[in-house]
């Protein structure tokens, strides 16, 4: 186990989302072993419950996507614990696939991958900007700096997502807030599992297990680097899009190809 990252001493206090499985839970699980209190949330009651029992952490259950969900978590995390000093916004949704996806499959994507976060930063940052200290962590994807053949409303909302951090820490670090944006490729929980049969061959190889990525943040909490990348290969292709978008692009569209002639 890494050391304690700076700032999360021993009886921080945060709140993860989307902590009833997956990535979630693993950050959670992480999270509560290196001593911080724990407020878990999720919409799923019965396995969070467990999760929170094993941690010892309080358990929301609700929907965390819209303004209410978010307020009454915050509210209850804030009772419990005293107030929140990191938000762990990690629920997300992958839906629909090409451009046959329904209008409410856009707009439930939009609501959880993006406006959570926004919804949950308007109620978090004015108590931060007080105290001069807050932490802001959004698990978008690399689907988020790159994209994700065959899910648009995914990757619009994970760059949606990622915009947004961004523009939280260009507008606040210099007051105290850290934010980092989460970006794994393939991670073995069960959004993998039901993305299909084409996510499940392109991340077959790199898949990681949600306790792996759980530990990579761990560690990339001390250094407060805006990009937290469990997969490092991702900064390389992250870099090629920006660096030659034309090419990046053709690369995509070639690994497109291949996965239609091999559907065919
Ligand atoms: N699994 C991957 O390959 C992968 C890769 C990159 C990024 N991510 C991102 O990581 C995050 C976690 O994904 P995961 O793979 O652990 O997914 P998962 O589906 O295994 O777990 C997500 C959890 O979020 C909860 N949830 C969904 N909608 C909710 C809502 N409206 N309110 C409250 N809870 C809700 C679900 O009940 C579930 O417990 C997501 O934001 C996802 O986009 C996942």
């Amino acid at each position: 186990m890494s050391e304690q990252p700076p700032g999360l001493e021993p009886g921080t206090r945060v709140v993860v989302t989307g902590a009833a499985r997956g990535i979630g839970r693993a950050l959670a699980s992480r999270l509560a072993a290196g001593g911080c209190r724990v407020v878990v949330a999720d919409r799923d009651a019965e396995p969070l419950a467990e999760v929170a029992h094993r941690l010892d952490a309080l358990a929301v259950p609700g929907d965390v996507a819209g303004e209410a969900g978010i307020a009454s978590l915050v509210e209850a995390a804030r009772d419990h614990l005293g107030g929140i000093d990191a938000w762990f916004g990690n629920a997300g949704i992958d839906r629909g696939r090409g451009l046959e996806m329904s209008e409410q499959d856009w707009a439930d994507t939009h609501e959880l991958n993006v406006m959570a976060h926004v919804r949950a930063a308007r109620l978090l940052v004015p108590e931060w900007l007080e105290r001069g200290r807050g932490r802001f962590v959004v698990t978008a994807s690399a689907a988020g700096l790159l994209t994700m053949l065959d899910a648009p409303a995914y990757s619009v909302s994970k760059h949606a997502a990622v915009a947004f951090a961004e523009w939280l820490s260009a507008t606040y670090r210099h007051r105290g807030i850290v934010v980092q944006a989460i970006c794994p490729q393939g991670v073995q929980t069960d959004m993998l599992t039901r993305s299909g049969e084409l996510q499940q061959l392109l991340s077959r190889d790199e898949a990681l297990a949600p306790d792996v990525v759980a530990e990579t943040v761990w560690e990339a909490l001390g250094s407060e680097r805006f990009l937290i990348l469990p997969h490092p290969e991702v900064a390389g292709y992250y870099a090629a899009r920006a660096s030659n978008t034309d090419t990046w692009l053709g690369g995509m569209n070639r690994l497109q190809r291949k996965i239609e002639e091999a559907r065919a």
